[in-house]
This record gives C-alpha cells, sequence and structure tokens, in this order.
C-alpha cells in the first residue's frame, strides 16, 4: 500500500479552504515516485517515473472543504473534499443549460470526493481555485485565467471557450479514506 504524506498551506481550523500540498509515493512498476505539484518542473521525472500507471492517495487528512493537488502520469489531479453546499449546488443545475450536459451523480463516485485531471480542456492550462484564496469562477469550481473559462463544482464548464468539462481519471476506492488513481 502507498504511504503519503500531506502538507497544509496557511491557517487550518473553522471552514477556511486551505490547500494541501500532497506528497504521493507510488510503488506501482519498477522503482518510486516522489512527486509534488507544483515542483514538478525543478523535480524533472523521466519518462519512465511519470509512466507510473497508479498513485494512491490518502483522504484521511483532507477536511470538508479543501482542495489538494496530486500528480498522476505527469498530470495535476485535483481532489476537492466537496461540502455539502457545493454537492447541491452542482445537482441543482438544469442540464439543459450546461455545455457539456453531464449530472453530478455521473462525475463522482461519493457524492463529497470530486476527483477530476486539473487541465483545462480549451488548451491545457492549470485553472485556477486549488490554493485558498484563487478565483474559483462564477460557480465557485475552477477559473482558467488564461481564456476565461469559468467552471462549477462538479468540474463541469460553465463559461468561456473550455468545450467540455474537466476529464475525469480512472479511480476506484480501495477504502473509505483510501483512493486509487489510475
Ligand atoms: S486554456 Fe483554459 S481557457 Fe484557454
Amino acid at each position: 500500500m502507498a504511504d503519503s504524506a500531506v502538507r497544509q498551506d496557511g491557517a487550518a481550523g473553522g471552514n477556511r479552504r486551505d490547500f494541501l500540498e500532497l506528497v504521493a509515493w507510488s510503488t506501482f512498476g519498477v522503482g518510486t515516485l516522489a512527486a509534488i505539484w507544483p515542483l514538478i518542473d525543478s523535480l524533472n521525472p523521466s519518462a519512465a517515473v511519470l509512466a507510473v500507471a497508479s498513485t494512491e492517495v490518502d483522504l484521511e487528512p483532507i477536511e470538508t472543504g479543501q482542495r489538494i493537488t496530486v500528480l498522476w502520469r505527469g498530470k495535476p489531479v485535483f481532489i476537492d473534499h466537496r461540502t455539502e453546499e457545493e454537492i447541491q449546488m452542482a445537482r441543482s443545475v438544469d442540464l439543459d443549460e450546461l455545455r457539456d450536459p453531464e449530472p453530478d451523480e455521473a462525475r463522482v463516485q461519493k457524492a463529497e470526493w470530486l476527483i477530476v485531471i486539473g487541465i483545462c480542456t480549451h488548451l491545457g492550462c492549470v485553472p485556477l481555485g486549488q490554493r485558498s484564496g484563487e478565483p474559483r469562477g462564477q460557480w465557485g469550481g475552477w477559473f482558467c485565467p488564461c481564456h476565461g473559462s469559468h467552471y462549477d463544482t462538479a468540474g463541469r464548464i460553465r463559461k468561456g471557450p473550455a468545450p467540455r468539462n474537466l476529464d475525469l481519471p480512472p479511480y476506484q476506492f480501495v477504502s473509505d479514506t483510501l483512493v486509487r488513481i489510475g
């Protein structure tokens, strides 16, 4: 089973949504990968490291309302421990209003955990909204400043040039608090 360590950025407590940077140790295939986003540039992982097929993430330390980013196959994956309000926002949408109609229920395995690939589907920028204080766009999800795409709390495109919702990585819950991505 993979080990993980989490560092919390900024003050914790209350309902404040702090950003966690998670160090994911993957043990699939040859070698072991230590991956921290956004330090990927400085780590400069080899192609073999980027090909690691799966990453296990311990969800236990992630409080309701917090978001973390982990790296999987060289891509940022956003994990959002959604609040009840965010879930209701995602589920009260008229699908006819959506550019890429998808019910929230089809985008999550557990309502409180949204897991999406953090790459804008327009031209590939990493949207803002993971760190505390960053803009989350008009629908409270993520905002891509490159050309102004807004995503909602289900990671669905709501405004701007992005053609589709944030992609979903393959994943499965190994237990209530452990998820394997890939
Ligand atoms: S890359 Fe995100 S809006 Fe263009």
